[in-house]
């Protein structure tokens, strides 16, 4: 399904609900991170570009509250301020939705009362976040459609606040920001503490390259409560040394800081995210220079870090890396929150099928069920289309 059969979607969706044409299509992406995982909510450094696939979000004013079609459930979901100020009234993904009415309505905007019909092609459970983008493109059409004063640096803890504080999950900032501040051809290297961004110039095609998404189609696995107690054993941690939050424990700290910890477990949660941030310095200071082969080994020790510091990957995510590797990969690790999800991988263009093929023949070896390959580019990010 490509991006146009999406927007198309949504407009025919639109009008075959309420009977006329939506005012505008808005679309916000789903997110691929390079490197930097579990950093976020450490006041960290990541480095995420935006998906081609996205949600689109087909808006017109209405004379009161919130009409929503998805095409995931026959009838519209209707909402009012009531069910709004609420949370828990409304579940599935109109729960996101109410989230983002919610959270602008909690920061004093007057958000329009509005019709919405959703479209789709965010892979749904892969770590793509699926949730970020509905979350970002709900947020940017009704902003939009309602000339909201919310400039764009604002909006991802807007949204943000909705998926913490209305959906009640615990993520940190990444997702929403990705989709909301990434640009076509570039990754986003996103300081959490202050906001600041720089968009990185990403042109793998132009170096010969490839990236290759592969989607373990692994069930997540305790998602929540593990991204929570990772989340807290952090937190703890930063509380222990004294520190705001692990971001500040650099990699010349660290090992006078593991020193100070007593236990084994919390020693190499920090030691994960204090050697992810320095990863992803290192991985855009090679991306700067134009060295973008030279970012494999970063990517896979990130890999052998989650795997082995923060235990946040599963077999399926194991094999899917190591049979990138052994097939010539320049790096490969899991992407995203863990538990099941993706798999990244940096290959020479020409080497995308036989390592999509690598990955097959070693899932059927191990009884899995079969992964899904795609070849992704730096796409942009939220928009009017
Ligand atoms: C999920 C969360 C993000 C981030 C990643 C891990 O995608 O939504 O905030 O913490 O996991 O890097």
């Amino acid at each position: 399904m490509t991006g146009t059969d999406v927007a198309a979607r949504a407009a025919a969706g639109f009008t075959a609900t309420y009977g006329a044409a939506p005012a505008g299509l808005w679309a916000a992406p789903g997110r691929v991170n390079l490197i930097g995982e579990h950093t976020d909510y450490n006041d960290g450094f990541v480095l995420p570009f935006a998906l081609p696939q996205r949600v689109v979000v087909a808006a017109a004013p209405a004379a009161s509250g919130w009409q929503v079609h998805s095409e995931l459930t026959p009838e519209p979901v209707t909402f009012g301020a009531d069910e709004v100020a609420r949370p828990g009234v409304l579940d599935g993904w109109a729960a996101y939705v109410a989230g983002v009415v919610w959270a602008l309505r909690e920061a004093g905007l007057p958000v329009p009362p509005a019709r919405l019909a959703l479209a789709s092609d965010v892979p749904v459970g892969a770590g793509l976040s699926s949730s970020a983008a509905l979350e970002s493109a709900v947020l940017t059409a009704l902003v939009e459609l309602g000339g909201l004063d919310l400039p764009v640096h604002l909006r991802p803890a807007l949204a943000q606040r909705a998926e913490n504080a209305y959906v009640g999950a615990p993520t940190g900032i990444m997702d929403q920001a990705a989709s909301i501040r990434c640009q076509a051809g570039h990754a986003l290297f996103l300081d959490c503490r202050s906001g600041a961004v720089r968009h990185i110039p990403f042109d793998v095609a132009a170096h010969g390259l490839a990236v290759l998404v592969v989607d373990s189609n692994a069930p997540h696995r305790h998602v929540d409560g593990e991204y929570g107690a990772r989340r807290k054993s952090c937190e703890a941690a930063a509380r222990l040394l004294g520190v705001p939050a692990l971001r500040d424990v650099t990699i010349s700290d660290l090992d006078p800081a593991l020193a100070r910890l007593d236990d084994d477990v919390t020693r190499r949660r920090v030691r994960h995210i204090v050697t992810e941030n320095q990863r992803v310095l290192d991985t855009v200071a090679h991306l700067d220079a134009g060295r973008i082969r030279e970012i494999g080994p970063l990517l896979t020790a990130s890999h052998t870090s989650m795997r082995d510091d923060f235990e946040i990957t599963v077999p399926e995510i194991d094999v899917a890396v190591e049979a990138a590797l052994s097939a010539g990969a320049y790096g490969a690790r899991m992407t995203g929150g863990g538990f099941g999800g993706c798999v990244l991988a940096l290959v020479d263009a020409d080497r995308t099928a036989p390592t999509a093929t690598a990955v097959e023949a070693a899932y059927e070896m191990h009884g899995f069920p079969a992964p899904t390959a795609r070849v992704v580019g730096p796409g942009p990010g939220a928009a009017r289309l």
